[in-house]
């Protein structure tokens, strides 16, 4: 069957699909039915099942003959080190990690907050929590204390686990001090925290609440996958909105492991036994699906890669990672690629590998600039596959099913929707655009399995963010089209959510922390075309009357405050003062002219602005730093 005939079996009759498809799966039950409608255009697929992740991702391996097959590939360019972890391996350690949960208080539905690096020991932790039904919600390091305490609270977490150090090229994140202010800045406290002390940086640990990695294994005792309902939540996975709330996305167990295991090959072309490569990092949702769950629960080898692009130690590390570990499908993010690109132009570091093993590259995460497209599929020999998703579809809404039939690739577009998503475009008032338009880009109810079934804590918030503005349809907060070969294309965010290299980041967010500084009266962030980043953060600030200190002081403190409260993954680096804010006549900011004239765009005057002068005034001030070109 080709694509076309598979995308419309699923359309025609999703429950015989995905009944199909779940049969990869080792179930404890079986399910009888795939989709369940909750009401409200709530829905959940295979609640009737039972079934346990960790087992399906480990356990049946080591028990079908894959025992000493390598599960993980440990590559650090930044430490030097490197490991290979079979499957058996791999059980063994997810059971003794799970082991020390168990001995420590928690069960089935506790939630673990994982705060790792890319090191094997953050998979391991993922795959212990889903040992024994524990919900882990893994928080990226790049954020500060502040958010982590947010998630602390949002989620309470009875245990977290976490590393004394990560490592970036230039500096080493302090992990536990952060740890240790978040828990003090919570509200809720964990019971224990689990810190895997790494040789580069011993940490302290605090009595009675901190136990050693392998001190808190000796603890417990080896613990057995147990089953837990189809519907039963494996993670919560926290991802920007448009205010300083972050939105606790929650993965049901059952429809994560039938859809993940369906990519694999019918997306990513492997074969149980290939290796998999994606160069992300467990804190997004690429690292929950396609470094930990997704190749292994298909039997493929993984690769946790502690690099960079670029530095570490150079714009060849990806090539030789794909020669040394014969990669076979390789995914990143755009912006990853524009970083080599901008360093090894000729790609002459590529010439220096043999990557003859290489099938094809996906790229996610933001828009796939056609230069880079056109230069990696030059360079590289191979097909480039642009894909488009979120975190809360946790794998992708369209992309080039290659593994079932390799479409031609049309550079700027994504390619087409995959089984069980039917994706429309629709105009501001709900109706249908044709072939071409530009819309808001929508899925039709039910979303298919694996995708999100509610917000943590939140189902108000669920539906008022996704399901209200256009009713029967998920809004996907993506503007695009689709052509009349019915491929995608996005365009742009319809809300204040912004991407800084592959980084979802939320321009309310900081808003908010800018807001908190004392001499601030009103602020915006908006997004500016970035040519690494894709897109960069830049904020106005307008002063308080009578604050008369130089403004470099005042937006040396906002950059400092935004890294201190959000963390360094918001590379919030440009802030300007300015006397005022254009806006519309009920006062709402004019953030997309202001990123117009930022980006050196043409741009129609708002008919509904209050003061177009101040436009002027923006348009200087950005001139003065570089931006705003005539
Ligand atoms: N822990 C702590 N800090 C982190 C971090 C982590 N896991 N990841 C990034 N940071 C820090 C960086 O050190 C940097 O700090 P600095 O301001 O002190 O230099 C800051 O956050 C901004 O990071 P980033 O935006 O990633 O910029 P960069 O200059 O360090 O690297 C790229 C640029 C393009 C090389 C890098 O962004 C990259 O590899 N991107 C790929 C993105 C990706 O994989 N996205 C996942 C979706 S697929
Ligand atoms: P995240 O939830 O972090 O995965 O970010 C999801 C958002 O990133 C999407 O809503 C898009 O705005 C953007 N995005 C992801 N993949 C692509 C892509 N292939 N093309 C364009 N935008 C993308």
């Amino acid at each position: 069957m080709g694509y076309a005939e598979v995308y419309n079996a699923a359309k025609t009759d999703p429950e015989g699909f995905w009944l199909e498809q779940s049969q990869a799966i080792d179930w404890v039950e079986a399910p009888n039915k795939a989709l369940f409608d909750k009401g409200d255009n709530l829905y959940e697929w295979f609640a009737d099942a039972k079934v346990n992740s960790c087992y399906n991702a480990v356990d049946r391996h080591v028990e079908n003959g894959r025992a000493d097959q390598v599960a993980v590939i440990y590559d650090s360019p930044i430490t030097g080190a490197k490991e290979k972890i079979t499957f058996a391996d791999l059980q063994t350690r997810v059971a003794g990690l799970a082991g020390a949960l168990v001995a420590q208080g928690v069960t089935k539905g506790d939630r673990v907050i994982i705060y790792m690096p890319m090191v094997p020991q953050a998979i391991e932790a993922m795959l212990a929590c889903a040992r024994i039904g524990a919900v882990h919600s893994v928080v990226f390091g790049g954020f500060a204390a502040h958010e982590l305490a947010v998630r602390i609270d949002d989620c309470e977490p009875k245990a977290i686990i976490a590393a004394s150090c990560g490592l970036e090229p230039n500096r080493t994140v302090h992990y536990k001090p952060l740890l240790d202010d978040a828990i003090e800045q919570s509200k809720h406290k964990p019971d224990t925290c689990i810190i895997l002390q790494r040789e580069q940086e011993i940490c302290d640990l605090i009595e009675g609440r901190d136990l050693e990695w392998n001190a808190a294994i000796a603890l417990g005792t080896p613990a057995d996958c147990i089953p837990v309902e189809g519907n039963h939540p494996a993670y919560i996975l926290y991802t920007s909105g448009t205010t300083g709330a972050p939105k606790g996305v929650v993965r049901h167990t059952a429809g994560h492991l039938v859809a993940l295991n369906w990519t694999m090959k019918n997306v990513y072309q492997c074969d149980p036994g290939d290796v998999f490569w994606a160069a992300s990092d467990v804190g997004w949702v690429v690292g929950h699906s396609y470094i930990a769950y997704g190749p292994l629960i298909h039997g493929n080898t993984t690769v946790v890669f502690e690099g960079k692009p670029v530095g570490t130690p150079d714009a060849g590390t990806f090539w030789r990672v794909i020669e040394e570990h014969n990669v076979r499908s390789f995914f990143t993010a755009p912006t990853a690629i524009r970083a080599v690109k901008r360093e090894d132009p000729k790609g002459l570091e590529i010439k220096k590998y043999d990557i003859s093993g290489l099938r094809a590259l996906y790229l996610a995460g933001e828009r796939a600039d056609p230069d880079t497209i056109v230069w990696a599929q030059e360079s590289l020999g191979v097909p480039v596959y642009d894909h488009w998703w979120q975190t809360e579809t946790g794998y992708c809404i369209a992309g080039n099913p290659a593994g079932l039939e390799a479409l031609p690739v049309k550079i700027g577009s994504p390619t087409v929707p995959m089984p069980g998503y039917d994706v429309q475009i629709l105009d501001d008032a709900g109706h249908p655009l044709p072939a071409g338009e530009l819309g808001a880009i929508v899925i039709k109810l039910p979303l298919p399995p694996g995708t999100l079934p509610t917000l943590w804590n939140a189902e108000d918030r669920f539906q008022k963010s996704y399901l209200h503005a256009f009713p029967g349809f998920y809004e996907t907060g993506d503007a695009g089209m689709i052509d009349e070969d019915g491929y995608l294309y996005i365009m742009a965010r319809t809300d204040d959510v912004i991407n800084v290299a592959g980084h979802r980041l939320s321009t309310g967010a900081m808003e908010e922390v800018l807001a908190s500084h004392p001499d601030v009266a009103e602020c915006a962030v908006i997004g500016v075309a970035d040519a690494l980043k894709g897109q960069a953060p830049m904020g106005f600030v307008c002063l308080n009357s009578g604050v008369n200190r130089p403004h470099e002081e005042v937006t040396k403190e906002c950059v400092k405050l935004i890294r201190d409260q959000i963390g360094p993954v918001a590379a919030f680096k440009l802030a300007l003062v300015v006397d005022r804010l254009p806006k519309t006549r009920s006062g709402k900011i004019l953030r997309a002219t202001m990123v117009k004239i930022a980006d050196s765009e043409a741009f129609k005057m708002p008919a509904t602005i209050d003061d177009p002068a101040i436009l002027d005034e923006i348009k200087e001030a950005l001139q003065a730093i570089g931006f705003a070109k005539d």
